[in-house]
């Protein structure tokens, strides 16, 4: 999705916006651009449709100026071209703007502008931002009251960064949706949309609320908000590794965090399991046991692969704590006038914490008087901040599209919840222990499965010309089953659909033939007759199996199998799903696919 960044300092700003912009690029994106002022020679731009290498290629030596701001574009309004990408300006080329969000009245402002004699040089909804804030600028004054003023008359997301080539010495950045996060150098101020941009610049950071604005100079900022009362914002440290934030020697991002899983869950267990009572504590419920005790239901809400998380979080809770759960989209629930209830305990799921329609959901269950926890990786994300407590995943910055640590760590904080709500209901003390011990063997098991990476990806480079693929499985292998065609598809484009190992002979049977492999979740749980009943049903139908087992099958049964290591039944999920990772993964390589940054997606969808 679009990135913003932005420096204002002694120094040249572009090399920082180049690099910035480069660091952005997992997000998304289509085109790039920048803007630079200094004291003297207004606002230079440079923007192209393509890549952010592309674009500094196109930037010739004199481009330099002390302040500037630079984004990504993902396209929303108008396709991909050098004239939609941002910066854009307005008429006289006095003030530039990028902007992350959608301006949902800008066809009436369009109209407006235009008859006050604006001149329109892209399809974008950002460019009325540039020629309204101009229109302000020009009756004087201070950049952060023009700002104001055109902000008052917007509906819609943004994170915006503006440049005046009038008041060169600032930026003005403003948050409604969309992120925007000030580090604060050494007599130098950056900007970004996300801190990966700026991490290795500063560590000290301060997250903008939603309807607050900042004037940004070298020497510090001030903060406001949309009627101009100062606000008084503490900065916060930064605590993830800078080297989370590079290959570290992989060929992917993708396939370092999948690596990086027996680290990231061992961080989200750290200091939370109490052997003593055989429970987990987790410190940021900000429920005490009373009050959990009360819950009658848990809501568990997310999109895509939180989403899918979620459906695994909902069956440990169910399972542990015997209270009904049930995970839903976020994105559908926020839009169907959802029935709130005082006994139900609402849990947001997303690692960016950033997801709009998530955030939006939060927002709709706050709002009717509902309670909401967060289960989010970034720490001082939107969706965390909105929340009234919660887990943090402590899985550190998951940077590649195709989310695997970040999941897995989820899938953990919800066995801790689990547990926890479990011991406080009805969940025995050995059954509590038997939970503790099979969380702690995780981070050891998943490395015996990421042990297996050359073998898996010997079938997956078998697997990926197919033209799709089935994937089942039964109970708590639905979400693994879900999560594993999610994957497959987002990274590989291979079509891939899943369904519950139960429903295949009520329709999708009707698919099955050899070109149409299916990967089965095979458990060694109680539902292991049934499964290898439908193992025999697509057998039948001359279909190939890729089983995903605690025990081979009879050769008969399956074609190839990867074998996992058995966990507690309730955990189970969580280890098989792990080979799926690695099986789109090595598709997506023996495709030639661009692995972390797959056509069309963005890391985190902060647009409705
Ligand atoms: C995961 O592989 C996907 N790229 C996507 O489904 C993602 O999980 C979803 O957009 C939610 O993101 P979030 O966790 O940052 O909210």
């Amino acid at each position: 999705m679009c990135g913003i960044v932005a420096y204002t300092g002694p120094k040249d700003a572009t090399p920082f916006l180049l690099e910035g912009l480069a660091r952005l690029e997992y997000r998304g994106y289509d085109s790039a651009g920048v803007a630079v002022a200094g004291r003297t020679g207004g606002i230079k731009v440079r923007k192209v449709k393509g890549r952010v290498a592309d674009l500094a290629a196109d930037i010739p030596a004199r481009f330099k100026g002390t302040t500037g701001i630079g984004h990504t574009r993902w396209a929303t309004h108008g396709v991909p071209s050098d004239a939609n990408a941002h910066p854009h300006l307005d008429n006289a080329g006095r003030i530039a703007v990028v902007h992350n969000g959608i301006i949902e009245n800008a066809d009436e402002l369009r109209v407006r502008l235009a008859a006050d004699g604006a001149v329109f040089r892209s399809e974008t909804d950002t460019e009325v931002l540039a020629h309204l804030v101009a229109a302000h600028a020009a009756e004087g004054g201070e950049l952060e009251d023009a700002v104001r003023a055109a902000l008052g008359k917007v509906v819609g997301t943004y994170g915006i960064a503006v440049l005046d080539a009038e008041q060169p010495d600032r930026i003005v950045v403003a948050r409604n949706g969309s992120p925007i996060v000030l580090g604060i150098g050494e007599k130098e101020m950056f900007v970004a949309s996300d801190v990966s941009a700026l991490v290795r610049y500063t560590r000290q950071v301060v997250h903008l609320e939603d309807g607050e604005l900042a004037t940004v100079r070298a020497d510090g900022f001030r903060t406001f908000t949309e009627d101009a009362r100062t606000t008084h914002r503490q900065p916060s440290t930064v605590d993830w590794e800078i080297d989370s934030y590079d290959t570290g020697g992989y060929e992917h991002f993708l396939l370092k965090e999948i690596h990086e899983q027996p680290g990231s869950v061992e961080r989200t267990l750290s200091g939370r399991l109490d052997e003593r009572f055989a429970t987990a504590h987790l410190g940021g419920l900000n429920l005490d046991a009373r009050e959990l005790r009360e819950i009658r239901r848990v809501k568990i809400l997310g999109c895509g692969s939180a989403y899918y998380a979620g459906e695994m979080g909902a069956q440990l809770i169910e399972e542990l704590a015997r209270i009904p759960a049930h995970s839903e989209p976020a994105s559908e629930f926020r839009y169907r006038n959802p029935v709130i209830e005082a006994d139900t305990l609402y849990i947001a799921v997303s690692q960016s914490g950033e997801t709009y329609d998530t955030l939006a959901a939060v927002q709709e269950v706050k709002r009717k008087g509902g309670r909401v926890l967060g289960v989010v990786n970034t720490v001082g994300s939107a969706i965390a901040r909105e929340c009234d407590g919660g887990i943090y995943l402590h899985a550190g910055p998951e940077i590649s599209v195709a989310s695997t640590k970040a999941f897995t760590s989820t899938v953990v904080a919800f066995a801790l919840l689990a547990l926890h709500f479990g011991r406080i209901h009805d969940l025995s003390p050995a059954d509590g222990r038997r939970i503790v011990s099979a969380l702690k063997a995780l981070p050891g098991q998943i490395r015996e499965v990421l042990a297996q990476g050359d073998g898996i990806a010997a079938l997956a480079a078998e697997y990926a010309d197919s033209t799709g693929m089935m994937f089942i499985g039964r109970v708590r292998g639905y979400p693994v089953a879900r999560e594993g065609a999610q994957k497959l598809k987002e990274i590989s484009y291979v079509h891939a659909e899943a369904y519950p190992a139960s429903e295949l002979k009520h329709g999708p049977l009707a698919l099955i033939s050899p070109e149409l492999p299916t990967v089965a979740l095979v458990p060694d749980d109680e539902l292991l007759d049934k499964n290898l009943t439908t193992l025999g049903e697509i057998k039948a139908r001359a279909g190939r199996i890729l089983a995903i087992a605690h025990r081979r099958p009879e050769a008969r049964l399956a074609d190839h199998c990867v074998l996992v290591p058995k966990s507690e039944p309730e955990l189970d999920p969580l280890l098989l799903n792990i080979p799926l990772q690695l099986l789109a993964y090595h598709a997506a390589v023996a495709l030639k696919r661009d692995v972390d940054k797959p056509r069309n997606l963005a890391k985190s969808v902060t647009v409705e």
